[in-house]
């Protein structure tokens, strides 16, 4: 579980001290090799917005600024970067605000739920909200979560505590007041509901990765008593999930109070907003048809516009151009696709060559997109469903034949279900399916 915090007057004294530049300052005894690889800008540097026409000026610091601008690995946490979405960070916004409801935003991996709260909670800041950020953990215990929380909020909000209480009330929050052993929802939303002065809005990121059905349990119970209560505290859930009861469990006595958003494929025009936001910060331009062959291979993803973005754009910074195209594009994404091979385990990039595999290659690709799920399990009548085919009979012959002596598939058959389930063995396959599916789709 990380928890988004400031840091204590000691932390911060100890990360100056850090940051103060003794090691710069320090002459070598020997003149450096220059062949050797160096950083291309200080890290004390502050980038800012990169302006046009730093391409000539400092390629490292265009280089950086690509990086920053185009990172894929890192959600976005601040609105000059985030691109589109306005539909549901104003959906999320009215239910937080007008119909004072709980909220689910779930989606598939990747498509951008971190950096949508992200930039909901700097909004909500601003409106004065008391915006905490947990995420969630395989291993996240309630207690734990929620005794953090409660230690983020000050005692200055309780409503038995006067404004101008003394100087000790000051560093005291609302954990002083919970059971030192464990934390009930219950007495929770008890607690909560004597908050004034503040709404708080407690996000709970990744909620999809809790495995402790209790902390499940111990949240809808929490959600219904701070509805029953009117409590000034809402919680923000998210995860991957491809509807609300995927994610929340099957929980009638909470449904009224939760308002679920899905978080969807991204716009065309909102693709091109992220790459047109890294232009502007590298001064780096795409062309119009590499500009639209990263959109079609993204199929929505923001996080492939911005991988493919990146690495096609790191190829025209490499030969000194401004202009990024469509062959750099195609180049990096094959470049991508070889580093992700590689990256898999021998045995396994063997078996994709097969050409049993080869040829069961379309029931693959729809088997990777219907591994999108939470626990990546999934059934027949999915991958026919993104196949496109009623062939189930084909489809479970396939799959059955990849599991086994070629063993990319697990298959479990749980006692009473209707059909096996299936789950890719290695993580990893079914993203460089994905992406070359997409590459295979934009005609090459
Ligand atoms: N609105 C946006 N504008 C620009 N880039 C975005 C936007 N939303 C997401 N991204 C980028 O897409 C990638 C995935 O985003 P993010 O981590 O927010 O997705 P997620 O749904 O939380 O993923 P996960 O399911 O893995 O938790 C990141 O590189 C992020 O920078
Ligand atoms: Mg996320």
């Amino acid at each position: 579980m990380i928890f988004r915090r400031e840091k204590s007057p000691q932390e911060r004294d100890a990360l100056e001290r850090l940051g103060r530049p003794t090691i710069g300052r320090h002459q070598p005894d020997s003149p450096a090799d220059p062949s050797l690889p160096r950083f291309a800008v200080a890290a004390t540097d502050d980038l800012g917005d990169a302006a046009l026409g730093m391409l000539e000026q400092s390629p490292g610091r265009a280089r950086l600024a690509l990086a920053d601008a185009l990172s894929a690995s890192q959600p976005v946490t601040s609105r000059d970067r985030f691109a589109g979405r306005q539909d549901v960070l104003g959906a999320l916004i009215a239910a937080i605000e007008q119909q004072r409801a709980h909220v689910v935003l779930y989606g598939e991996r990747g498509i951008g739920k971190t950096s949508l709260v992200h930039v909901f909670a700097e909004t909500a800041r601003e409106a004065h909200y008391l915006v905490l950020y947990g995420s969630c953990g395989v291993e996240a215990r309630f207690d734990d979560m929620f005794r953090t929380f409660a230690s983020e909020i000050p005692l200055l909000y309780h409503s038995g505590v006067s404004p101008t209480a003394d100087e000790g009330e000051h560093n005291r929050s609302f954990a002083d007041l919970l059971d030192p052993g464990h934390v009930d929802p219950r007495e929770l939303a008890d607690l909560f509901q004597k908050i004034v002065g503040t709404r708080v809005l407690l996000v709970l990121d990744e909620y999809d990765r809790v495995s402790d059905p209790a902390f499940r349990r111990n949240v809808a119970e929490l959600i219904k008593n701070l509805s029953d209560r009117a409590a000034r505290v809402q919680l923000v859930l998210t995860g991957v999930a491809s509807n609300l009861d995927e994610l929340i469990g099957f929980t009638p006595s909470i449904r009224r109070n939760i308002v679920g958003l899905a978080v969807g494929p991204m716009a065309e025009p909102e693709l091109r907003e992220i790459l047109r936001r890294a232009e502007d910060a590298t001064g780096l331009l795409f062309a119009p048809d590499a500009r639209s062959l990263i959109i079609r291979m993204s199929g929505g993803s923001p996080y492939f516009a911005r991988l493919l973005g990146n690495r096609a754009a790191g190829r025209a910074l490499d030969e000194k151009r401004q202009t990024v195209g469509e062959a750099d594009v195609i180049a990096g994404t094959e470049a991508v696709l070889a580093e992700w091979n590689a990256g898999l385990p021998r045995r396994v990039q063997v078996i994709l060559q097969r050409a049993e595999v080869r040829a069961a290659w379309n029931v693959l690709i729809a088997a990777s997109r219907a591994s999108g799920t939470p626990d990546g399990w999934f059934g027949v009548h999915d991958v026919a469903a993104e196949a496109g085919s009623p062939d189930i009979k084909g489809i479970t012959r396939t799959l059955d034949g990849l599991t086994g002596e070629i063993d990319l598939f697990d298959r479990e058959s749980a006692d009473g279900a209707p059909e096996p389930r299936y789950r890719f063995r290695t993580q990893g396959v079914a993203q460089l399916l994905g992406l070359s599916a997409a590459l295979a789709r934009a005609g090459r």
